[in-house]
């Protein structure tokens, strides 16, 4: 399905290019991202109405750096430049890049000199905003046609515009949110300037993607992999839509969920939706594979690997499928964010797809790809799935394992189950639910003294952990009301044998992350 209304976004390899797909698609309007090299073709199909060209590593002034394709340059539709984006339009239509002496990186303020179609209701002349920098190159002369209208310390040319072209461009990153009015000027771009309506929905993004499943997938057969959260159903019930009995849900159940979680998964697929539904209960494979394991990254590996090995096994045993679905994430395709253009390092290994080994000879379908999490949610609402379900915190797929630093054991996993469980109803019945992104306990493998009764006691410290957050990239900690965790730090101590000290964690992401392992 082609959308009449569409922005085409070109991918120069930026870290952040998928915010820009957000904030896009946040202003009501359809977007899709090419990588530079296919960007021709996309054009070519979609016929967008707009297009912006993300940030990259590259620098425009080494050979062979990437260029914009011609025919994006000739179409006369309206362009947003975006760091690398705005010095490849500066020296493709003409002007000259320089190499900078040390560069701009992190927070900036941009003095606004010109009045511009992108600050429509935002931005007026002789202001000054804070913006993200992160550039080493500048423009040092504008292309013909051109006019400055923003300067930052190091980029004279923060923002320049073609209005006779409707071509803009700026140095800094409008969609991250440390641009706070970031969003809103690429929301200006997208409906003043592209004259958008801006009325694209989830609705539409759902009938697209059946398309686009039925497409890939024709006749074939496809495994998904339910991991009991929000995502793989989210993934699992599209996938069911476009393409009905052709899907087969593999539950791999590790083992590793909270309290009542698997049958939760298995009520819902298999009473409710009529899904086709494989429950693997493979508890004591998972677990006797982690005894003894106490890297954080060792035990995401082998529960990676190992829910490979028994979706393998359960494929052959299905038989004929050629196409593994997955409700992959794009936070979890890209778990650290660099804007310095240089390689990403592996913070964790996130098991949907780290764990994939190359040798599994099938095609992947991830709808999700694309998405964030409250992007997800709005879709499962949109596919009817249970609210209770829908807005569930994110959970991991390597479940508990990684929530019990130190050995896990069905003993420990147990403890933690109760635990959380009782955390987890004091949060809904005190109406916190929804205002957090994601609350849990953490078993540490510490014990310490403590004394209950007339006895002494030598148990476990829980750490409970809540945080905000908006797409799981950055996180604070949650503000619980004053009574709140005294009251169920006593109910767990009281309830749940074997811990017997409860803290609070207030780090916030970065530095720390919202996991402990
Ligand atoms: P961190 O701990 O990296 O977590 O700050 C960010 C978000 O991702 C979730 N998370 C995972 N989700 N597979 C997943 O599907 C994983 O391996 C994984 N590890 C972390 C985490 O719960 C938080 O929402």
């Amino acid at each position: 399905m082609e959308h009449p209304d569409s922005i085409l976004i070109v991918d120069f390899g930026s870290q952040v290019t998928q915010l820009i797909a957000r904030r896009v698609r946040e202003a009501g309007v359809y977007s899709e991202i090419a990588p530079f090299q296919s960007a021709a073709a996309a054009f070519a199909r979609m016929q967008p109405k707009g297009i912006v060209l993300s940030g990259g590593p590259a620098s425009v002034l080494d050979e062979g750096s990437p260029r914009i394709p011609q025919a994006i340059l000739d179409s006369g539709l309206p362009i947003l430049g975006i760091c690398y984006g705005q010095q490849a339009l500066t020296q493709q239509l003409g002007g000259r890049v320089e190499k900078g002496v040390g560069g701009e990186f992190g927070e900036a303020f941009v003095e606004i000199d010109q009045a511009c179609a992108l600050f429509d209701g935002l931005w007026t002349s002789g202001e000054r905003h804070q913006v993200w920098m992160s550039h080493g190159d500048h423009v040092a002369q504008l292309a013909p046609g051109f006019r400055p209208v923003a300067s930052s310390k190091g980029a004279p040319f923060a923002i320049i515009a073609d209005d006779a072209r409707r071509i803009y461009a700026m140095q800094f990153h409008p969609e991250v949110v440390h641009t706070p009015d970031g969003a809103k000027l690429i929301a200006n771009f997208a409906r003043h300037v592209c004259g958008l309506a801006g009325d694209w929905s989830m609705a539409e993004f759902r009938a697209a993607k059946i398309a686009e499943i039925r497409a890939q997938v024709g006749e074939g057969r496809v495994i998904c992999g339910l991991s009991g959260g929000v995502d793989s159903a989210v993934a699992a019930v599209l996938i069911h839509e476009a393409i009905g009995e052709q899907l087969t849900c593999v539950f791999v159940d590790h083992g590793l969920m909270r309290a009542g979680e698997a049958d939760q998964v298995v009520g819902l697929f298999r009473g409710h939706y009529n899904i086709p539904l494989v429950h693997v209960n493979a508890e004591t494979l998972f677990l006797s594979g982690l005894a003894g394991v106490t890297d954080p990254e060792a035990k995401r590996k082998f529960i990676g690997k190992t829910f490979i090995d028994v979706f393998e096994e359960e494929a052959r045993k299905i038989g004929g499928a050629q196409f593994l679905a997955q409700g992959t994430l794009y936070p979890d395709v890209i778990e650290s964010v660099s804007f310095t253009g240089g390689p990403s390092v592996t913070i964790k290994s996130h098991h949907n797809v780290g764990g994939l080994p190359e040798r599994m000879n099938m095609q992947l379908v991830e709808p999700l790809r694309e998405l964030f999490k409250d992007e997800v949610r709005a879709l499962g609402r949109e596919l009817g799935l249970p609210d209770i379900f829908v807005g569930r915190h994110p959970f991991p797929g390597p479940g508990l394992a990684i929530r019990i630093p130190g050995e896990v054991s069905k003993e420990r996993c147990d403890i933690l189950r109760k635990a959380d469980a009782i955390y987890l109803e004091e949060i809904r019945n005190a109406g916190l639910y929804d205002a957090i992104w994601q609350a849990f306990a953490v078993l540490l493998p510490v014990r310490t003294v403590g004394v209950m009764g007339d006895a002494r006691t030598y148990d476990s410290v829980l750490a409970l952990r809540a945080v905000t957050s908006v797409d799981g990239m950055t996180a604070q900690a949650f503000q619980f009301p004053g009574d709140f965790l005294p009251r169920v730090a006593t109910r767990i101590i009281n309830e749940v044998k074997g811990v017997n000290r409860v803290t609070y964690d207030y780090t916030s992401k970065p530095p720390g992350t919202i996991e402990w392992e």
